[in-house]
């Protein structure tokens, strides 16, 4: 039975091209423009940049946005202007790309783990106030995958412990809780224009906030310490050059065109995916978060029970539904603690407390969620019609039906 799997030299599944990024003439026209005024980066082109900033702002619904060189700046800049001093702790999920947890090292603080929920894979709210102590200075909460984390109840515990909360909102380009744009909750939210990223220019960041001292602290910092007035080679604060160039913003303004109804075609390809795969015996998307109004899907995350699939291992179940052509993947091997980085204390030159230890830490939550359970269908393939969501249900009924009998 095994051998009519596509994997085996069978037929796949659905055999089409999901392509990411998409575009047409507007961005290669747009690219070529700014090639030909020779304006690509700062001092010349602030003004261009500053616009896409006021029309992502605008987009948002926040008073400010700050572009930079991609989403662990975005995530830098926020922490670092928000006031850590050495050797605070930040809490964030482990269950994140490991730039989240890196911009807590870089800035010479401790990132201290909570566990995710194990119905949406976002940090857990009700896991949060026993692992804040006296040196606790802000969460990053991670709306991973697109989908809202519970803001309500994170904010309601910053407020009472007088914490900063950034948002880490890279995977959440349009997204929505409680009809509100993801990142405009907390004190900042941070995007990220990565190649894979909902919206893309390649590499590329972005911060929101409402707060005018957090902004102009991390357009300092973005900006190797220059302020507002200040002359050209005069610098305030320890930043860098972690500025945006004209060519980026002209392909981001094009493609943020497309954002709104990129979104909204994701949010209802996932929706009728969910109700596919929760009829399959072994397979549950993850739930819908409390509050979330507009999931901006950058990943479709199922959970897998290998013993409804003859005890296939999660890798190989993966392998074998990426062969069927669904744009899939087995997502984090281990938990961010569980990294060499952490276990073996590679932290370099940084600062970290000497008695900061990792190798005792355990989220079995999210040790499930990357040993056995969690699989990962890719945001460019959720943009099609709805046959592709058919045909994705099918694929892993095929999978199960040969493995199974
Ligand atoms: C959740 C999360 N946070 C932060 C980042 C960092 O973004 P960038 O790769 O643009 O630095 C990523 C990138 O994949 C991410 O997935």
């Amino acid at each position: 039975m095994k051998s009519i799997l596509a994997i085996n030299g069978g037929p796949k599944t659905i055999d089409k091209n999901f392509n990411w990024p998409l575009f047409d003439e507007t961005e290669v026209n747009a690219i070529s423009d700014v090639v030909r005024s020779g304006k690509w980066g700062n001092p010349d082109c602030g003004d261009m940049v500053k616009a896409f900033e006021d029309e992502f702002a605008t987009f948002c619904g926040s008073k400010y946005a700050l572009t930079c060189v991609n989403g662990s700046v975005a995530l830098r800049l926020a922490l670092i202007a928000s006031g850590v001093r050495p050797g605070d702790e930040v809490i964030i999920p482990p269950y994140t790309f490991i730039a989240t947890s890196t911009i807590v090292l870089e800035a010479n603080c401790v990132p201290v783990f909570v566990d995710i929920d194990p119905d949406t894979y976002n940090l857990d709210p009700n896991k949060i106030e026993a692992a804040i102590t006296k040196r606790t200075r802000a969460i990053i909460p991670v709306h991973f995958a697109g989908q809202a984390c519970e803001m309500d109840k994170i904010m309601a515990i910053a407020l009472k412990h007088n914490l900063k909360v950034i948002e880490d909102a890279c995977h959440g380009h349009g997204a929505e809780y409680r009809g509100k744009k993801l990142g405009t909750i907390g004190d900042a939210g941070c995007f990220s224009f990565q190649s894979s990223k909902n919206l893309t220019c390649g590499e590329g960041g972005m911060v929101i906030t409402d707060d005018e001292k957090l902004y102009d602290m991390m357009n300092s910092l973005r900006n190797v310490g220059r302020v507002k007035g200040g002359q050209w080679y005069e610098h305030h604060f320890l930043g860098c050059n972690y500025r945006m160039t004209q060519l980026q913003v002209t392909i981001l303004s094009a493609q943020i065109r497309h954002l709104a109804d990129q979104t909204e075609k994701r949010h209802e390809n996932g929706t009728y995916l969910n109700s596919l795969l929760s009829k399959i015996d072994g397979i549950q998307p993850l739930a819908r978060g409390v509050g979330e109004t507009l999931h901006s899907y950058h990943i479709f995350i199922f959970k897998y029970d290998r013993s409804k699939f003859n005890n296939l291992p999660k890798t190989e179940f993966s392998n074998m539904l990426a062969a069927e052509g669904v744009p899939c993947f087995m997502g984090y091997p281990q938990p961010l603690y569980k990294q060499p980085l952490f276990q073996k204390k590679n932290f370099m030159c940084y600062a970290i407390p000497e008695e900061v230890d990792y190798t005792n830490v355990c989220c079995p939550v999210t040790e499930k969620a990357c040993y056995d359970e969690a699989v990962w269908i890719l945001q460019h393939a959720m943009l099609g019609p709805k046959e592709d969501m058919d045909k994705f249900a099918e694929a892993i009924l095929k999978i199960q039906k040969a493995v199974t009998t």
